[in-house]
């Protein structure tokens, strides 16, 4: 579904050149969860907006389902690390996550349906009518991650998208994404910090090493399909594999 191809991204400015990706080869396929991480600054964002079509590479491409990503694909959502100016202050709640779903000609009531489903979703049907910048940061991005869910996307993209909630809500989103992934197949990359989130929800985690940055490993994720909060983060294998990403990211910081 997604083919990222010896990615190569640098930053120009007048007098400095960023090398932010040296080259990043990995797919995605089909109705796939794959998380990335990798230490602050090796490239996760720049990697995610090249992807999303919002960046130009420097070199190599990214495909989607065959096809070279130029500009913002259709079916496409993402959840933005920075959810604070993700949504518009003028809009409502309700009006936010209602906005791509008419860009997209989804009819009034298909569209009220979708709005109020993901908003009870992320436990925020209460908070429809008021504005975001009446919420927390927490729920400001739940906002988001309703807005991305009510999409029903082929494919989602989401950067550190619990960042800013609390350890219970951010649990209860953990599973939200995997029940959505399951239900709607949809093909997922999730980028985190988080070494235990990575493990508990991908199929895969691919860890990045630092600037210049490359993929360092593609690593199974062989735990049992059908994950929960308790019975997988017990599993001995479970504590075997974050033992394994966490060596492998303090040895791509190390080498820093
Ligand atoms: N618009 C920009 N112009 C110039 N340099 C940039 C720009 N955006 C990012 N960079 C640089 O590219 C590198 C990668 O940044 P990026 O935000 O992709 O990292 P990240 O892995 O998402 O970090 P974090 O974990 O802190 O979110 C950094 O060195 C950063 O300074
Ligand atoms: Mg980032």
């Amino acid at each position: 579904m997604l083919e990222i191809s010896a990615l190569n991204k640098a930053y120009q400015s007048p007098g400095r050149r960023v090398e932010a990706i040296r080259s990043i080869t990995l797919g995605v396929g089909a109705g796939e969860l794959v998380c990335v991480v990798g230490p602050s600054g090796c490239g996760k964002t720049t990697l995610l907006r090249c992807v999303a079509g919002l960046l130009p590479a420097s070199g190599g491409e990214v495909r989607l389902d065959g096809v070279p990503v130029t500009g913002p694909p259709p079916r496409m959502a993402v959840v933005f690390q920075e959810y604070g100016r993700s949504l518009f202050p003028w809009m409502t709640v309700r009006q936010n996550v209602e906005l791509p779903l008419k860009e997209k000609r989804v009819p009034a009531a298909r569209r009220r349906e979708l709005v109020t489903g993901s908003l009870e979703a992320v436990g925020l049907a209460d908070a429809a009518d008021a504005h975001p910048w009446q919420l927390s940061g927490g729920m400001q991005q739940r906002v988001a991650i309703a807005r991305a869910v009510a999409y029903e996307p082929q494919v989602l993209l989401m950067d550190e998208p619990f960042a800013a909630v609390d350890a219970q809500t951010r649990a209860d989103l953990e599973d939200l994404i995997l029940r959505l992934w399951r239900d709607l197949e949809v093909t997922t990359l999730f980028v985190t910090h988080d070494i235990d989130e990575a493990v508990y929800l991908g199929q895969r985690v691919i860890v990045l090493s630092s600037s210049p940055t490359e993929v360092m490993e593609d690593l199974k994720i062989d735990l049992p399909p059908g994950r929960d909060q308790l019975t997988t983060r017990s599993l001995p294998r479970f504590g075997e594999l974050r033992g394994h990403v966490y060596r492998q990211i303090q040895r791509a910081r190390g080498e820093r």
